[in-house]
Order: structure tokens, then sequence, then C-alpha cells
């Protein structure tokens, strides 16, 4: 059964017909919330809203290793995450739907491997292209279907937030090779990937990066909430059809 991940302005999946919401104990603490089981577009879905159901958790304290555990445990067999981003690219303005291709990392201090040593023998898994790529054209075909513009590919830059980032860092970001910011993309990918479960995403554009465009200034929260409420309109029909496909 497909996973859903809700993050920012998808703390709900609105069109979900609920049937039961699991509590999951994990060995990692607890996951951000139930996992909630329905029905979209009459298929069978689970979902979870990854900094809980009233939007309580910040990026740096999210649980990723009991939610993918979670999701592992009630039998879930691949994750899409929806998350929105800062739009560092020219071209991703506010409301730009993104299935990105490849991810940098620059948090810290985050719990971010299910391989803590011990008995168990140490493993490096495969992180060369972190996306899982059949479940990635699933969703570009997905959007297709929907008749939602989506952008193929794009580098997503993992920052450990809460705060949003200075415009020298964004510079630096783009500098690197990011195409897009956020906060939750990682550990998440990576212990999806340690525990097998085949993971993409679709990134929802949020506001242009600091620094950028209409962001030069400043970046103005009540404006970011209009924009992802208009969004996820979008981003809910493009999963009805990542769900029938
Ligand atoms: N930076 C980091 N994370 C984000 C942003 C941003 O500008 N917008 C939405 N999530």
């Amino acid at each position: 059964m497909l996973a859903i991940i809700g993050g920012s302005g998808l703390t709900q999946l609105s069109t979900l017909e609920i049937t039961r919401r699991e509590v999951v104990r994990t060995p990692y603490g607890e996951p951000s919330g139930a996992v909630t089981f329905g029905t979209l577009a009459d298929r069978e879905v689970m979902f979870l809203a990854r900094h809980g159901y009233g939007h309580t958790i910040p990026p740096h304290q999210v649980n990723y290793r009991a939610n993918i555990w979670a999701l592992k445990h009630v039998k879930a067999t691949a994750v899409v995450s929806v998350a929105s981003v800062g739009g560092i690219r020219a071209d991703f303005a506010p409301g730009t739907l993104v299935a990105p291709t490849q991810i940098i990392d620059y948090t810290w201090g985050r719990k971010s491997t299910y391989f803590e040593g011990g008995e168990e023998a140490v493993r490096h898994i495969d992180f060369t292209h972190p996306y899982d790529e059949p479940l990635r054209q699933r969703i570009l075909k997905a959007a297709a279907v929907a008749g939602e513009a989506m952008f193929n590919g794009g580098v997503y830059a993992a920052t450990q937030g809460p705060r949003l980032e200075t415009a020298a860092e964004i510079n630096r970001m783009e500098g690197d090779g990011a195409d897009l910011v956020g906060m939750t993309g990682m550990p998440e990918a990576a212990l999806a990937r340690e525990l097998g479960l085949p993971y993409a995403a679709i990134n929802v554009v949020a506001n242009y990066a600091a620094g950028r465009a209409s962001s030069e200034a400043g970046i103005h929260f009540d404006h970011i909430e209009a924009v992802l409420h208009e969004a996820m309109i979008r981003v809910r029909r493009v999963l009805e059809e990542v769900c029938k496909a």
C-alpha cells in the first residue's frame, strides 16, 4: 500500500476517506502521529502528517526514524513525500511543483541512520540516486494525467531549520548546484532507502529562496500560506492519480 507523508500545507488529506487510525510503537520512539488509513480515488492509502496533525513538530525535531519505521511496519510498499520548499532556480516560482532528482544534505545532529553498530555488521546503502526512479515516473505521469504542470528534476538542498536561510547561504547552495531548499528531505529519504522502501518527493515551491526575486527584502509567511493552500489543491489531484496508477 502506498504511503503519503504530508508536510507544511498538507497536514490532512481532505479527500481521503478515513477508515482507521493506527498508533505504531517503534524502537526509535514516537512517530509524528498515528498512521491514517483510508481510500483516495477508491484506492487504499496510508497517510502521516510529518509535523504532527496539529503542525507542532519543527523540522529538526521530527522523528524521521520512527516515522519511516512505522510506515514500513504497517506494510507501506512505497512512500510519496510532499514537502514545501524555497525556489532557488529563477523558474521555480512560488506555486511550482517539482519532482526532484537529487539531494544535498546540509542538516546536522539529526538521527540519520538505523545502523548504529553494536551487534549488526556495518552497512552502507547506495544513495547515488536518492529518489526511486519508477516512483518518480509514476508521479510525473500522474501529474500529466491530472493536467497539472510539474518540473521533472531538481537538486534539493536539505537545511537544518527551523530558521530560513541567509541570502549568502542560498548563493552558496546555488553554487553547490542546488535548485530547491527545504528542511525535511533528509534524513527521511535515506532512512527509506535503508529500509528498502521506494521513496520519491513532490516539492511545492512556497516562496523564492532568501534574497531571490520577491524574497529579496525578506520572506513573509502570511503570503506562503496562501500559496501553499492553492498549490495543495493541485497536489491532491496529482496524488489521486498516483494512487490510481
Ligand atoms: N527555505 C527552507 N525551507 C523552506 C523554504 C525556504 O525558503 N520555504 C519552504 N520551506
